[in-house]
Parts: structure tokens; sequence; C-alpha cells
């Protein structure tokens, strides 16, 4: 009898050892057990982040996807206005954020930049003909269109004779200047092309506005700084950077 129960017991450990081995075994494709990495983001700037179907693609949507790969994290991409992502980021709501955005003192105020992972200039789109602005100097005294907390916007702001109009996506404002609602638009120069391609009838001023550098922005302290910082240096120095860039950007 004694004999039968310890065998029961036996078989018993062994079906508990077995079950912890096959539940902890199988974590490799148990993605629950990868912490989330919430990327705040305005999904309407192509090519650095924009819709194919239901899903965000881009240079930064595939620069984050690499790093939280190399860091074991789990990507996760929450879409918003472009002026809601930095309060996203400094209330926690989201890890980090990655919109094409550029490093600006006043932003240091409230958050933390990683290094830059790439560069950018500002420009001026207008309407192929007849257009009331031909450079910086005929800018000033124009109605112009931008994004709304965009540093295009911060530009423009200065611009004492100019009348501003603020729009959620730099789609809007491209589509207010292809209306003749607007004299000119000002945004960064790569989605400047995506939009001119993607509407008859404007072109992109020769000379550029400012130059600029695009980072990801994190809460102040945070302690994924360099982690991240760490990730994006061996993947600029491996070359993924470089042919993520490539990949949208035919130079
Ligand atoms: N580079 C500009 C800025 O930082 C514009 C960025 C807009 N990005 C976006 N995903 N809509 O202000």
């Amino acid at each position: 009898m004694k004999r039968i129960v310890s065998i029961i017991l036996a078989a018993a450990m062994l079906c508990t050892a077995a079950l912890a081995f096959t539940s902890c075994g199988g974590s490799g494709d148990n993605k629950d057990a990868k912490k989330e990495l919430h990327m705040a983001t305005n999904a309407f700037f192509e090519p650095y982040e924009y819709y194919e179907g239901k899903e965000v693609v881009g240079i930064d949507a595939e620069i984050a996807k690499a790093i939280c790969d190399k860091l074991g994290y789990e990507l996760v991409i929450d879409d918003m206005d472009f002026d809601s992502i930095i309060t996203a980021v400094t209330s926690g709501k989201a890890d980090f954020g990655m919109a094409g955005m550029t490093v600006t003192d006043e932003r240091k105020k409230s958050v933390d930049f990683t290094d830059s992972y790439t560069t950018a200039t500002q420009v001026i789109i207008v309407p192929e003909k007849d257009a009331k602005v031909t450079d910086s100097k005929t800018l000033e005294t124009a109605t112009i269109g931008v994004q709304l907390g965009t540093t295009g916007d911060l530009y423009v702001s200065d611009l004492k004779k100019a009348k501003i109009e603020r729009f959620n996506k730099g789609g809007d404002a491209v589509l207010a200047l292809a209306q003749g609602k607007v004299d000119a638009v000002v945004i960064d120069n790569e989605p400047a092309k995506a939009f001119v391609k993607a509407n008859k009838g404007l072109k992109i001023l020769d000379e550029p506005f400012a130059d600029e550098d695009y980072a990801i922005c994190l809460a102040k302290g945070s302690e994924l700084t360099e982690e991240i910082n760490g990730a994006l240096k061996e993947l600029k120095d491996d070359g993924t950077v470089q042919k993520i860039v490539d990949k949208y950007i035919n130079k």
C-alpha cells in the first residue's frame, strides 16, 4: 500500500515538473512575456510613418521595431495628433515619441532626446502656377498652412505679417494649398515630396528653410534613453538605419 502511494506521489511530482517545464520552455513564442513599449506618433507623415492598410509603416516604424527587437521589447504604435505626442510621453501614456520629431531647445525643456537618427530640412510648398510665394522673403506676408505644433508652425509663427493656418495633419495643410485656401505650406522635406506627388499642381521651392535633426523623445530622466541610444548606435554602426532610410527615400 505504502509503495503504491509513493508511486502515485512520484508520478504526480513528475507531472507537475513536466507541466512547469513546458510552460517555461514554451516562452520562446510566448509574446505576453515581452514587455511592451508604446511609441507615440502621428502616422500621416510619409515616409517616416504612414498607414499601409491598417499597419503603420515607414522609416520611424522600422527603426523603432529594430530597436525593440534588439532590446527584447514588443513595439506597440499609438497614433495621435502630433501636438499630443510630448504630453503622451511626459504623462507616461507612451514610453517614447518618434514622429520625424525635430530636436529643439524648447522641447528639451519637457522631454529628453536620444541621439539623432537622421537629418531633414523644412521646405516651402507652393502652387506650380502663379505662386504668390517664391522665396522666404515673399513668405513673410503670405497665408501659410502648417501642421499644428510642428517646427514649421514654430518658424512661421515668428513672421509677424504672415497669416498662419494650423492643421492637425500635414496633409490637410497641403490640401488647403491645393484648394487655394493658403499660399504656401512649410513642412519637412521628405513628407513634402510625398504630398506633392499625391496632389497635382504643387511644387517645392529650391531654397530650404531650416536644417533639423530628428530624434526619439522620452520622459525626462527615463532609463530607457540610454538603452535606446545603445541599440541605436549599434543599428547605425552596422548600417541598419541607413538601409531603412534608403528603402523609403530613393536618393
Ligand atoms: N519635424 C517637425 C517637428 O518636429 C514635424 C514633424 C511632424 N511629424 C509627424 N509625424 N506628423 O515639428
